[in-house]
């Protein structure tokens, strides 16, 4: 099953709440939400304040990618302001086995995320303590950029080493999704699509999710 994750970093913030209500209305089941801290990536957005507040408005599954450098300083308040998952990076200087630990201690799933230079490789002894692994396929930091090819076929390495864990973890491709691409993030192994400007900037939003789920399909029918 395919799951469609939109980012609200692409959503019209004046008006966040009819589009959260639009995501709800098309039938999708997660939010995406970026936070940033100027520091890991040369942008700034959100924080544990608006988790918190979209945790008010809504039941979607919140899927929280933290791009800072410090996020130890940070889980505990993302935890309850109302996340279901919390994703940090790979590429910080921390102890990321036990960072993922606390994560999964404070009750929420856990996520971990590469950058496009970031081999899968470097996170395969980490795939135990993960919930959903990230693949970055743009450099993290801004909505609107190009899908970066080269980072698919980190994909299908993926796919194979979580179907040797024998456990479900997700494998979820965030940046740059568009209609014309994202039949190719699927057939390389993805299950979680995260869409910012590609769903919130789409001339007919419905049209789009009902093109991605077409996808599902496809992959059903080629198995
Ligand atoms: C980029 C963010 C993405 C971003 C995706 O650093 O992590 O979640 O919102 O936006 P689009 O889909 O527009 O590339
Ligand atoms: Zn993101």
């Amino acid at each position: 099953m395919i799951h469609i994750s939109p980012s609200v970093l692409g959503a019209d913030l004046m008006r966040l709440g009819e589009e959260i209500e639009l995501v709800e209305r098309l039938g999708l089941a997660w939010l995406h939400i970026d936070n940033m801290d100027g520091h890991f990536v040369p942008n700034i957005s959100f924080g544990p304040d608006a988790v918190a507040a979209i945790r008010r408005k809504t039941k979607l599954f919140l899927d929280v990618h933290l791009m800072l450098s410090d996020p130890r300083r940070y889980i505990a308040e993302y935890a309850r302001a109302g996340a279901d998952l919390i994703t940090v990076h790979a590429e910080i200087e921390d102890d990321v086995e036990d960072l993922l630990r606390e994560i999964a201690a404070l009750g929420v799933k856990t996520g971990l995320s590469i950058k496009p230079g970031t081999p899968p490789e470097a996170i395969g002894r980490l795939l135990p303590l993960c919930d959903l692994v990230l693949v970055m396929t743009v450099e993290p930091g801004f909505g609107g950029q190009s899908l970066r090819e080269d980072c698919l076929q980190k994909l299908p390495v993926l796919r194979r080493m979580i179907d040797a864990s024998g456990r479900d973890i997700f494998l979820e491709v965030d940046g740059g999704i568009k209609m014309d691409n994202a039949h190719r993030v699927v057939e390389a192994g993805a299950n979680v699509l995260v869409t910012g400007t590609g769903l919130f900037h789409a001339a007919d939003p419905a049209a789009f999710v009902a093109a991605l789920h077409g996808l599902q399909e496809d992959k059903r029918c080629a198995r």
